[in-house]
């Protein structure tokens, strides 16, 4: 187990860049907490439901990945959350509709910025720690988090609404909030990039952001590594070869070359983007690679998911062997 297993915490927020592959991780780390015997809570902010579809596609494979039946998935979107909160604190319909019917209560909505990402936030605190006793409460919950800048807004909310409100209600809730996203003992974050230029380069703003907010410190997953296919040397024997060749031959083996050369590419730069993110991350960065594929499907995810596996959960290294 690492230092700070990100899978051995209740509640995990996946975090990073649009399309950096939030949601593939999310996945992956749903199926190995689930693997490990947890009762797993898969959370998901926007009406999207890409991680919904992935956790449907992989149920319905001829073997389904173990564990898979311990994985809820709950769509959280902020309206609803907030509508939700409201019929609990207002429990008389005829006055909660005419809340929600009356023109205030828009407008209430659309001027209290973050309200949404509060109450999101605060539905959270409610399947970690509300449900406490319940046969069915989750063990872990994983939150494939919004793209970051609103990602963080949810990560925010509840420190600014505890600020906002002196005392009182809102300011007590908001602050078990605080309280549970500060907490690295119940609290990890997995922060997803890639290796190219913006995507770090907002991958370290983010880290800076998170800091502030004295969140737990992320574990950092770069995703998608190219990995040069050979070595200068092997490439230029494929190159010479080329040169003699003819015909179709020759055509096969210049594409070779090219194809080899761009990989070779997109891996040195990976490795200077992984340098450069490498000096505002304390520990180890987790690399996965990139895997090619026409259409990136269950396979690939099984693929991924193993790959976390073996560096988020490696075999023990004291179990006994035979001699
Ligand atoms: N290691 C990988 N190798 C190849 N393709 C990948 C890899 N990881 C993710 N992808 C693909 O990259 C795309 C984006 O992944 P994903 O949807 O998980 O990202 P995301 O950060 O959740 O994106 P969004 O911001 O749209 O929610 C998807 O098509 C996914 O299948
Ligand atoms: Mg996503």
């Amino acid at each position: 187990m690492r230092e700070a297993d990100p899978l051995a915490r209740r509640l995990l927020f996946v975090v990073g860049k649009g399309g950096v592959g939030r949601t593939t991780i999310a996945v992956a780390t749903a199926l190995l907490a689930a693997r490990r015997g947890a009762r797993v809570l898969a959370v998901e902010t926007d009406g999207a439901a890409a991680l919904g579809r992935a956790l449907v596609v992989l149920r319905s494979q001829h073997h389904p990945p173990p564990g898979i039946e311990r994985v809820r998935h709950l769509v959280i979107e902020g309206q609803a959350a907030l509508e939700e909160y409201l019929g609990l604190i207002i429990p008389i319909r005829r006055v909660l509709r005419a809340v929600f019917e009356s023109g205030v209560y828009g407008a209430f909505v659309t001027a209290a910025p973050g309200l949404r990402e509060l109450m999101t936030v605060g539905k959270i605190w409610y399947e970690v720690e509300g449900r406490a006793g319940e046969a069915e409460a989750p063990d872990f919950v994983v939150v494939d988090a919004p793209a970051t800048g609103h990602g963080l807004q949810l990560l925010r909310m509840p420190q600014s609404a505890a600020e906002a409100f002196g005392v009182g209600l809102v300011r007590r809730e908001a602050q078990r909030i605080v309280n549970l996203l500060r907490d690295d003992s119940r609290t990890a974050v997995l922060a997803v990039t890639t290796a190219e230029e913006m995507p770090v380069s907002e991958t370290i703003e983010m880290l800076a952001t998170l800091k502030r907010l004295q969140m737990p410190t992320p574990t950092v997953v770069l995703n998608q590594v190219h990995r040069s296919p050979c070595s200068e040397a092997e490439l230029g024997v494929v190159e010479r070869a080329a040169q003699v060749a003819s015909g179709a031959s020759r055509m096969l083996l210049q594409t070779a070359a090219e194809l080899a050369r761009t990989e070779a590419r997109w891996a040195a730069s990976g490795e200077h983007q992984a340098e450069r993110l490498q000096e505002h991350v304390r520990g180890a960065i987790i690399r996965l690679p990139y895997l090619f594929s026409e259409e990136f499907g269950p396979i690939e995810q099984l693929k991924l998911t193993g790959a976390l596996g073996d560096v988020l959960c490696p075999p023990p290294a004291d179990v006994a062997r035979p001699l």
